[in-house]
């Protein structure tokens, strides 16, 4: 059974009155012990009650205004499913873009906001992070078990919430960028990573640090720039004051980078391909710049460059791949060299400044929320 949203209308939350409205596409749980938080059916005629809990919510399609702190039913957890008290998540760009509408698969709203997560499995009481395409700003989460992962012993739940989508998307960008592959040659390989201050992008010189690449990247701060050059960047750009194409011609003496990882859109993805060396990739990730990415083809045919998209949403339905990710990012979590940036935490009634922060680009690597 799915709970309309004007079924939810007339629900309370102990004495306080629920908000009105607010969720979609969750079936509600009934009762089957006397649990603590619960939602009181106002009609007597209807059965049972609902297990309440708070949830940053998306009210309708908008910027940071239209979240929400509000009482919503529990998910019920579905087979090949388990629960997680959620105690922390992470904010990525791409809530953003769902809360705005504009991303692929958004269900219509009133519906619970997030996609990644850190908690408690609620049958083994193990620490997990996990991912999901939204619904982790909550309480509690339905997860996917092959998407969670154990939480690191001295990370704190924080730092677990700002790891699966950063790194994987990370990972995965240097795997098709072949820089996992022992290269052909000793030339050190060369990566530009634009909003390198960022969540992926603090990811991105970490890995690449591991892996011996000679690291580029842009910010619109210095101070950001600064930061990120702690994690191992080499060569900072910032674009407010350099045309970052011209940068990396000096820099590179006129050859290029290796790869590019792409993920503003708009004349970037033009300008990036002109800052590739001969065979080099653009990995394309994102379009921040809300633009079509403008994609000359013949502007590849005289470096036998290439584009390559990567979508973390849909490689994370490939079990065997994730494994494979998940083995050696593990790795290297064991090995200290992988650490979570955490720039700012925020409570979730703040989540409407929290997504405001990576908006007005004044976020450094991850924005956490804290789910009471
Ligand atoms: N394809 C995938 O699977 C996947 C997965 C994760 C993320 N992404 C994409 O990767 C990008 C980064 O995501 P993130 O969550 O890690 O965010 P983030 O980098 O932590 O935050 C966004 C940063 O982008 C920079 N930026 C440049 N142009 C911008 C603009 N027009 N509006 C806002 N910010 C702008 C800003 O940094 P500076 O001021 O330093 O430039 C800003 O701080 C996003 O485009 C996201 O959609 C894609």
């Amino acid at each position: 059974m799915i709970v309309a949203p004007q079924q939810l209308a007339d629900l309370s939350v102990g004495n306080r009155k629920s908000t009105p409205a607010v969720y979609t596409g969750v079936e509600p749980q009934k009762r089957t012990s006397a649990a603590p938080r619960t939602l009181a059916r106002g009609s007597p005629g209807l059965a049972g009650t609902l297990l309440a809990m708070k949830a940053i919510v998306v009210t309708r399609l908008g910027g940071p205004e239209v979240l929400a702190v509000r009482d919503v039913p529990e998910p019920v957890i579905g087979a090949g499913q388990v629960g997680v008290r959620v105690l922390a998540g992470g904010l990525n760009f791409a809530d953003i873009m769902t809360a705005q509408g504009g991303y692929p698969g958004t269900p219509p709203p009133p519906f619970v906001a997030g996609r990644e997560f850190a908690g408690i499995e609620e049958t083994t009481a193990r620490r997990v992070m996990g991912y999901t395409q939204w619904s982790a700003f909550a309480q509690k989460t339905a997860a996917r078990p092959e998407l969670l992962w154990p939480v690191p012993e001295n990370w704190s739940y924080e730092q677990a919430a700002a790891f699966p989508v950063n790194y994987f998307t990370a990972y995965f960008a240097y795997w098709e960028a072949g820089f996992l592959d022992e290269p052909s040659d000793r030339r050190r390989r060369r990566v530009l990573i634009h909003a390198v201050a960022g969540g992926v992008g603090t990811a991105a010189v970490q890995i690449g640090h591991i892996l011996g690449a000679e690291i580029y990247g842009t910010s619109s701060s210095e101070d950001k720039l600064a930061r990120t050059r702690e994690l191992g960047l080499q060569h900072g750009i910032n674009y407010k004051l350099h045309d970052y194409e011209q940068a990396i011609n000096d820099l590179t003496g006129g050859e290029g980078v290796d790869a590019v990882f792409e993920m503003l859109g708009g004349e970037h993805t033009a300008k990036s391909i002109r800052c590739l060396r001969d065979f080099g990739k653009i990995v394309q990730y994102g379009t921040a710049t809300g633009k079509q990415p403008h994609l000359d083809l013949r502007a590849l045919y005289a470096k036998a460059a290439m584009v390559q998209g990567l979508w973390l949403t849909y490689l994370s339905g490939k079990r065997e791949l994730m494994n494979q990710a998940w083995q050696q990012l593990s790795a290297w979590v064991r090995e200290g060299r992988l650490n979570p940036v955490v720039g700012q935490v925020l409570g979730a009634e703040r989540a409407g400044e929290a997504y405001q922060l990576l908006l007005e680009r004044k976020n450094f690597g991850k924005v956490v929320l804290t789910i009471p």
